[in-house]
């Protein structure tokens, strides 16, 4: 077999990156190592940065994303039972949108099958090959059955425990993390949305986040222990925490009932560089994790696959290297920035165990400084609808 971009990873950021090349003409194959259904198990933020919501119109995929997403000009943060809005298109003019990252990965998935995009699934013991060369291939199983691609470029959209960056000798690679003391404890409920808003709160039992999917799918999650398994927390539990850890008023309002999924996610910062390693480009998460305030992971893996996207077509139609060569460092930049964000949005709300008093002190004039200062509102908001690429 052989392809001119072999796609690591069926997760959104491969599909995109499938999806777009087809448009402009350009063959790929998607190699997944799990099932479609896997994939659309697994439950992840749902806030769309305007880049992101661009590149799924761009990609012809966006019909059903333009009609079922909501918009949100804003945000509400809480600090006990303070409260204040971020109002993000005062500040930016540009608002978010909350589509699921599930129904956008189904979509993206229906778009590759009705284009008769090649997807294989269930593959197993995939190496990356020769990536130094011009002629780098890709070998793995399928059905215990050894195969083999050739292709011109590879993407590693595989995640950060795929075998791209693995494939990236230690020599050249250099890591950065970040690992937090404590998870979030996420559920899905058919329930209305407390708020027609997310609300982000900072309470002394723990952080809180209140989100939703639709007028009749909320999501919440609460700051827990990293020894804590899902099972510990019935629902009941669950709500009488996340009462305890947001304003009153909205406690008070909250419609409770029985969530359809629970899990819980460690919270860790990462970076890997360089993104590229000769004809191998990483992507999203297989480059970089943002612990999931302010819900930077997808949109992350976006402006990613959009500098890819521009230098693969370059490359490949007009024989310019120029995109592909600089794809590493345009990527970082703005990948440290969104790190920057999500670890300060993380630092700012959560509680530490090691935290002192001074600590707290530190917490609390900063979100007194945020709530009272416009400059700090329009930094936190520009941040949040996505920085520029
Ligand atoms: C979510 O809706 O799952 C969500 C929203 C915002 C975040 C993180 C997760 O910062």
């Amino acid at each position: 077999m052989r392809t001119q971009v072999l796609i690591i990873g069926g997760g959104p950021s491969g599909l995109l990156l499938a999806q777009l090349l087809d448009r402009k003409g350009i063959d790929t194959i998607v190699l997944e190592r799990k099932t479609r259904s896997y994939v659309l198990g697994r439950i992840r933020a749902g806030i769309l940065e305007q880049g992101m919501v661009k590149l799924m119109r761009k990609a012809g995929v966006s019909e059903r994303m333009d009609r079922e997403s909501y918009v949100h000009d804003g945000t509400v943060i809480a600090c006990g039972d303070e409260q204040f809005r971020i109002d993000f298109t005062k500040h930016t003019g540009t608002p978010v949108v909350v589509y699921g990252q599930t129904e956008l990965t189904c979509d993206l998935y229906d778009a590759r099958e009705a284009a008769d995009g090649e997807i294989i699934y269930e593959v197993e013991h995939v190496e990356i090959n020769d990536a130094k060369s011009d002629r780098p291939y890709v070998t793995f199983q399928k059905d215990g059955i050894a195969q083999r691609i050739d292709c011109d470029y590879v993407a590693g959209c595989d995640g950060f425990h795929g075998v791209s960056r693995q494939t990236i000798p230690l020599t050249v690679r250099k890591e950065y993390e970040k690992v937090y003391p404590f998870g979030w404890l996420g559920i899905l409920s058919e329930t209305p949305p407390v708020h027609h808003e997310l609300i982000y709160s900072s309470s002394e039992r723990g952080f809180a986040l209140c989100s939703m999917r639709n007028d009749n799918l909320s999501r919440y999650y609460i700051q827990c222990s990293l020894s804590d398994r899902p099972d510990d927390w019935s629902d009941q539990l669950f709500w009488d925490e996340l009462k305890r850890r947001i304003p009153s008023d909205y406690a008070d309002k909250l419609v409770t009932g029985p969530s359809i999924e629970k899990s819980i996610a460690p919270l860790r910062s990462f970076v890997t560089e360089p993104m590229r390693w000769g004809r191998l480009f990483l992507c999203g998460d297989a480059a970089h994790i943002v612990p999931p305030t302010g819900a930077k992971g997808l949109n992350t893996a976006a402006s990613d696959i959009h500098y890819l996207y521009h230098g693969l077509v370059q490359a490949i139609h007009d024989n310019n290297n120029e995109g592909i060569d600089r794809y590493s460092e345009r990527a970082l930049a703005r990948v440290w920035k969104a790190e920057r964000f999500s670890w300060w949005m993380t630092s700012l709300l959560h509680r530490f165990p090691e935290q002192n008093a001074f600590d707290l002190k530190m917490q609390s004039a900063e979100l007194a400084f945020l709530q009272s200062n416009n400059e700090a509102q329009s930094a936190l908001a520009q941040n949040y609808v996505g920085l520029p690429y």
